[in-house]
């Protein structure tokens, strides 16, 4: 498994959240995962790993090697790319601490899909060779790339897509530096629109292609939701999957989860209700049971759709409510926010920047959960919200239409779902949401009916092992699929 974030070793978003969960479920499956990251700054010591392989210097980035090491908290094996000069630094995993990309992304990732490759062939002294090399994300996308031009036995590839819209662009005369030849610089190949892309080489070479909800396999192959790829991934059709992300019930259950000081469950929900008073004191909100409370977590970018919920803001205020955000993103939305803040100081607050232990309490703290994303591959907090009893705002998109019922359309309906992208229709939701939340006996059945759904991992865990064994049964060598050109010799990696 090769991906750019691993919960909790470095997460900037729901991709770390699921490679770490996938791998977990998987190893409880019986399968023998190995896990690899960067040794991003911090994460040799957070995973205990010990140095397993000097790799030399595999593209010219400078001395690579490779360290073993355990996932905290899950029981999986991890294997860190370290090559300090790459990796050890300050800021998250993509952007340096002013919050600007790394200039050297594309070596930085290219080295992780080289070494993905590299281990991942027969012949390395490892003792252990995959049948399936499974990438993540642009980040992760040369690795089937790596692998196709090979020209020797090599596993199959799965690439997951966790969002079309990061296609990790590069200027196009990349190949030589990042050692791939010049003929993958195609239309067939690695060229997206005059650029290198990573995504498009993870989505024209892997072997599979999945993404994290059926409904957002469907969007990305229209015009609307391709990105300009759903030409490319109508015309690899057969191979795309789109398997539901679970979450992580060993991270995010009420009745665990040690970020809370009273915990509860479906049975008992004083839990909740001294949740949401404690959430109200530490963000400094006004100490009232009946204000319905809306909460919000996540990146504060265009996707997520923030700026809905604020130009609902005065109909929330209206009926009694009070709002808390979680987030960090584009300066203008984050302004947005703070303004709203400080203009109702005890009805909304904004918390900015990154805090996993607060986002747990807001989950719980709140009364009802805002995901008006405009799109989502899958959205991992509507389904934490559903798990502690909050309810689901969302928009009909991807895997939020996937997970949340509407519950005036449904008589099994778990949230509140809107069509269009805009204030108004948000605001008709939250509409919805606030005269259900009047209703005591509606809302505990609401409430009920979101925290009986079973969001767990065993589901796509075992969707991902048919793909895995579909794909090892068929052993389908990539080249001679219709659209792939021949393959040619490459020079052997290190
Ligand atoms: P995406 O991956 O597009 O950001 P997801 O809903 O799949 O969206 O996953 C987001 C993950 O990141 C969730 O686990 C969410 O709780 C977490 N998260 C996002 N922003 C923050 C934040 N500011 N503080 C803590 N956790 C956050
Ligand atoms: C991406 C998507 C999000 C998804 C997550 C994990 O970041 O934006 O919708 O839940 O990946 O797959």
């Amino acid at each position: 498994m090769v991906a750019s974030e691993a919960f909790p070793l470095a997460k900037t978003g729901g991709l770390a959240d699921v490679t770490s969960a996938l791998c977990g479920a998987l190893c409880k499956r019986g399968h023998d995962v190995r896990l690899m990251l960067p040794a991003y700054r911090g994460v040799r010591d957070a995973a205990r790993a010990v140095p397993m392989l000097e790799l030399g210097d595999p593209l010219g980035v400078g001395t690579t090697r490779l360290l073993k090491g355990r996932l905290p908290g899950y029981d999986v094996e991890v294997w860190l790319v370290d090559n300090p000069g790459l990796y050890d630094r300050p800021g998250d995993p993509y952007l340096d601490p002013a919050g600007h990309d790394w200039p050297d992304n594309h070596l930085r990732f290219a080295l992780l899909d080289r070494v993905a490759a590299i281990v991942s062939i027969a012949g390395v002294p490892l003792g252990w060779q995959p049948q399936i090399v499974h990438a993540h994300d642009w980040q992760a996308g040369l690795v089937p790339a790596y692998l196709h031009w090979w020209g020797g036995r090599r596993p199959s590839t799965v690439f997951t897509i966790h969002n079309l819209h990061f296609a990790g662009r590069f200027a196009p005369d990349l190949c030589s530096r990042v050692a791939l030849p010049p003929a993958a610089f195609s239309m067939h190949g690695v060229e997206l629109y005059g650029s290198f892309s990573y995504l498009k080489a993870g989505l024209y070479y892997g072997d599979r292609l999945t993404t994290v909800s059926p409904q957002y396999a469907k969007e990305i192959q229209t015009p609307l939701g391709g990105e300009g790829l759903h030409g490319l991934l109508q015309s690899r059709n057969v191979d795309l999957t789109g398997i539901l992300n679970g979450i992580d019930t060993q991270q995010w259950s009420p009745a665990t989860d040690p970020h809370l000081a009273t915990r509860y469950d479906a049975r008992s929900l004083q839990g909740k209700a001294a949740a949401k008073r404690a959430l109200q004191e530490e963000l400094g909100l006004a100490p009232d049971a009946s204000a319905p409370l809306l909460g919000s977590v996540g990146r504060l970018t265009w996707q997520k759709g923030i700026d809905l919920v604020l130009e609902a803001l005065p109909l929330l205020l209206e009926r009694g409510g009070q709002l808390a955000v979680l987030g960090s993103g584009e300066p203008g939305l984050e302004s947005a926010i703070r303004y709203a803040a400080a203009s109702h100081p005890g009805r909304v607050v904004f918390r900015h920047g990154y805090d996993e232990p607060l986002s747990h309490r807001i989950v719980a703290g709140s009364d009802l959960f805002a995901v008006p994303s405009r799109f989502e591959p899958c959205g991992l907090t509507q389904m934490y919200a559903m798990t502690y009893g909050t309810v689901p705002i969302v928009r009909h998109t991807g895997g939020l239409a996937d997970t949340v019922s509407d519950a005036t359309s449904a008589t099994d309906g778990v949230g509140f779902v809107f069509a269009h992208p805009t204030g108004t229709a948000f605001g008709a939701a939250l509409e919805r949401a606030l005269d259900a939340f009047a209703d005591p006996s509606l809302w505990r059945e609401l409430v009920h009916r979101g925290m009986q759904r079973d969001f767990g991992w065993s589901r796509s865990a075992i969707a991902y092992e048919s793909l895995y064994e579909a794909l090892v049964q068929s052993r389908e060598p990539q080249e001679q699929r219709p659209g792939h050109e021949q393959k040619q010799a490459h020079p052997t990696p290190a």
